[in-house]
């Protein structure tokens, strides 16, 4: 896909289970309706109607389902349709894309999980995806208490929890190591802070990266 200039900005999610990128990707987009803006709210694994259909693959069943290369190659597919559907339309429409999670999470959770899968990883988006976002909300979170409020939740997707607290405390220092090697587009704020707080700090990163 040739990807085209925008207008738009394109905004992502990431961190490890339960540190509350959902709630805020929803805060956000609240926020940024009410003041005028164009916004469209998305997820991955999912975001369009194929994506969603690969997301119950991976996310739904045991542990061992898939190996990390076979994941790989779901994770890819269901990003490329989502892109191709919803993304790149939406930014050349000048709109705002929210999205809970992208190529990052494939970075850590395909990347580094079960083994170094990181040079597959970069060679697979290179040629499949070539986007990267504007800005990247790095919600940080000790892993026990992102473990307890995702386990809270009570869902059938729980496949990656089920990975148990040693998988988050690879995922947590893996993703801070990642705002390290992209820093021009991350920012980590401080998840165990309250709600407010969070979506405060939230707030002033994306307008700044609105102006
Ligand atoms: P994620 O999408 O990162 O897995 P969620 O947004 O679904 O996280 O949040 C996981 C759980 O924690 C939810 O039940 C949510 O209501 C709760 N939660 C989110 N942010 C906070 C916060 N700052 N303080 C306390 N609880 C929170
Ligand atoms: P998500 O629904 O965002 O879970 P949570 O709200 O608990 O953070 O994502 C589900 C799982 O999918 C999550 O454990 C991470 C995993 N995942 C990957 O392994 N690779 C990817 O590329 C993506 C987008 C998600």
């Amino acid at each position: 896909m040739t990807l085209l200039p925008t207008n738009g900005l394109f905004l992502t999610f990431e961190g490890i289970d339960g540190s509350g990128k959902s709630t805020q990707c929803r805060l956000l987009a609240e926020t940024l309706r009410e003041q005028g803006h164009e916004v469209v709210l998305t997820r991955e694994p999912g975001g369009s109607n194929g994506a969603e259909e690969i997301r119950r693959l991976v996310l739904e069943g045991d542990p061992d389902r898939w190996s990390a290369e076979t994941e790989l190659l779901l994770f890819t597919a269901a990003r490329r349709d989502h892109l191709e559907r919803t993304i790149e339309p939406a930014l050349a429409a000048g709109k705002v894309v929210i999205c809970d999670r992208f190529a990052d999470s494939t970075r850590m959770y395909q990347g580094l999980s079960r083994g170094n899968l990181r040079a597959q990883v970069d060679k697979l988006h290179k040629m499949m995806i070539g986007r990267e976002p504007d800005l990247t909300i790095l919600i940080d979170m000790d892993p026990e208490i992102g473990l307890s409020r995702a386990k809270g939740r009570q869902t059938a997707e729980e496949r990656f929890e089920d990975f148990g607290l040693e998988l988050q405390l690879k995922m947590r220092a893996g993703f801070l190591a990642l705002a390290q090697e992209f820093s021009p587009r991350f920012r980590v704020i401080d998840g165990t802070q309250s709600l407010d707080a969070v979506a405060a700090d939230v707030l002033t990163q994306a307008r700044a990266a609105l102006s």
